[in-house]
């Protein structure tokens, strides 16, 4: 049988229908890999729709409340971004499908050479710095695609250009579409390589909850 491992970096997400509903995120997580806590609190986030207003300025649900969420890789503000992001369903529904793009064939469609020289920066700065940060970041052996219209922007006239054209190829690329709604219904995703986006929340379906957990790696 092939690993999780081996499933989320030949496709760059696996999908785990109905899931152990029992077992925490916090517990499954740490079966999977090592989980990330982010400044001093729990590795496992609840992610719940909000409306704009009751939500807080600078973030996707204080920007779009209960419309989609654009397509981003998680982090992208930050010089390492979590390498997998783990998703899973508390109550889900058909009707609010998590959206995937694989980041890695749209970047080779618009050149990895005008996205590696595609210099962005934060929009705010993180802990005081507002780092250079390209869209397509060559490693050893590896690379860290970063795509976010909300926190990071273009800081230079390659960035510019490569951010119009990502953004362009973006719009016309085909998404795939994963509804997480039966409990336990958990996804593991390539976050250096994979977009993700959330659908729009039609009434109804307000009480959505997912939880949210990092890792650095997977076993
Ligand atoms: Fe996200």
């Amino acid at each position: 049988m092939t690993s999780l491992r081996d499933q989320v970096l030949d496709r760059g997400f696996a999908l785990l229908p109905a899931l152990q509903p029992e077992r925490s995120a916090g517990e499954l997580a740490a079966s999977f890999g090592t989980p990330l806590s982010l400044g001093a609190g729990d590795p496992v986030h609840t992610l719940t729709p909000a409306a704009k207003e009751a939500s807080t300025p600078n973030t996707y649900s204080g920007l779009y409340g209960f419309q989609s969420f654009p397509f981003h890789t998680d982090m992208a503000h930050w010089r390492a971004p979590p390498r997998f992001l783990m998703l899973r369903c508390v109550v889900g529904f058909m009707e609010v499908p998590t959206m995937l793009i694989d980041g890695r064939d749209l970047a080779r469609r618009v050149g990895l050479d005008l996205l590696a020289r595609a210099i962005m920066r934060p929009r705010r700065p993180v802990q005081g710095k507002l780092p250079l940060l390209r869209v397509y970041q060559p490693l050893e052996e590896n690379a860290i695609l970063r795509w976010d219209e909300v926190f990071i922007q273009p800081a230079s006239k390659a960035g510019e250009e490569g951010a119009a054209q990502f953004r362009a190829a973006l719009g016309r690329w085909a998404e795939e579409s994963i509804a997480l709604a039966t409990p336990g219904d958990t996804i593991v995703i390539d976050n250096w390589r994979m977009l993700h986006a959330r659908a729009p929340v039609p009434s109804g379906c307000e009480g959505r909850k997912l939880e949210r957990a990092y890792l650095g790696s997977l076993h």
